[in-house]
């Protein structure tokens, strides 16, 4: 057994678990968190996802030692370089773990908000410059011709505020332009972007955002 902490809609929550238990079961039965629910029990159907930092994970095939290692590395400064591209006071850069599109990077809320008219000015003003920082560099790196950006923080069980922005490739499918850029996204282990490839384009991101000067904010003060 294991003393682990783990952070659910906002709130801690301190279990004595051994660290193989899937976490479903830690949400449902330890913590009584029944909005996550039970179908196959062998990550196809879908119906135990939950978002963790804005990733979707199916729960009934993730350890709970996982999760709370992934959390802990990042705050630890540990994270996996696509996992933690950059931090600002209110944003994490990230780059999305279940996609075929090299590129798509997610903005999650560092605190715990389910809707966009819960951010304050300074938040929101530091997301605008992400916005528009992000979309320059991938278009950079990537070749697209512009960026999507989309929050629903309609997660099962984890309504939580995040934004992914989505390269929109010249060559992009048909079926995949609009709406359909979601077929990208939760994809098989074997279509999806290498970690190595992630880390790769992981590293130009941060460094262009490290030199982008506008984005210092102290108290809602931007240092021009
Ligand atoms: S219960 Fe079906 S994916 Fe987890």
């Amino acid at each position: 057994m294991q003393s682990i902490t783990l952070h659910v809609n906002g709130q801690p929550y301190t279990v004595e678990v051994h660290p193989d238990m899937p976490l479903l079961w830690v949400l449902r039965d330890l913590l009584g968190l029944t909005g996550t629910k039970y179908g196959c029990g062998i990550g196809q159907c879908g119906a135990c996802t939950v978002h963790q930092d804005g990733e979707a994970i199916q729960s009934c095939t993730t350890p709970v030692s996982e999760v709370h290692e992934l959390v802990e590395r990042r705050n630890a400064g540990d994270a996996p370089l696509w996992d933690s591209i950059y931090r600002t006071p209110y944003w994490d850069v990230v780059h999305c773990n279940s996609t075929s599109l090299l590129g798509w990077l997610i903005l999650v809320q560092r605190r715990h908000i389910a809707a966009i008219e819960e951010l304050s000015e300074a938040e929101a003003i530091e997301l605008g410059k992400l916005i528009r920082h992000v979309s320059i560099v991938l278009t950079e790196l990537t070749g697209c011709i512009k960026t999507y950006v989309v929050q629903f923080a309609e997660a099962p069980g984890h309504h939580h505020v995040h934004f992914h922005i989505i390269p929109r490739m010249p060559n992009q499918l048909e079926e995949h332009r609009g709406p359909g850029i979601f077929k990208q996204r939760g994809v098989s282990e074997a279509e999806r972007v290498s970690e190595a490839d992630m880390n790769e384009l992981a590293q130009k991101v941060r460094l262009y955002l490290e030199r982008s000067g506008s984005l210092k904010i102290v108290d809602g003060v931007t240092l021009e």
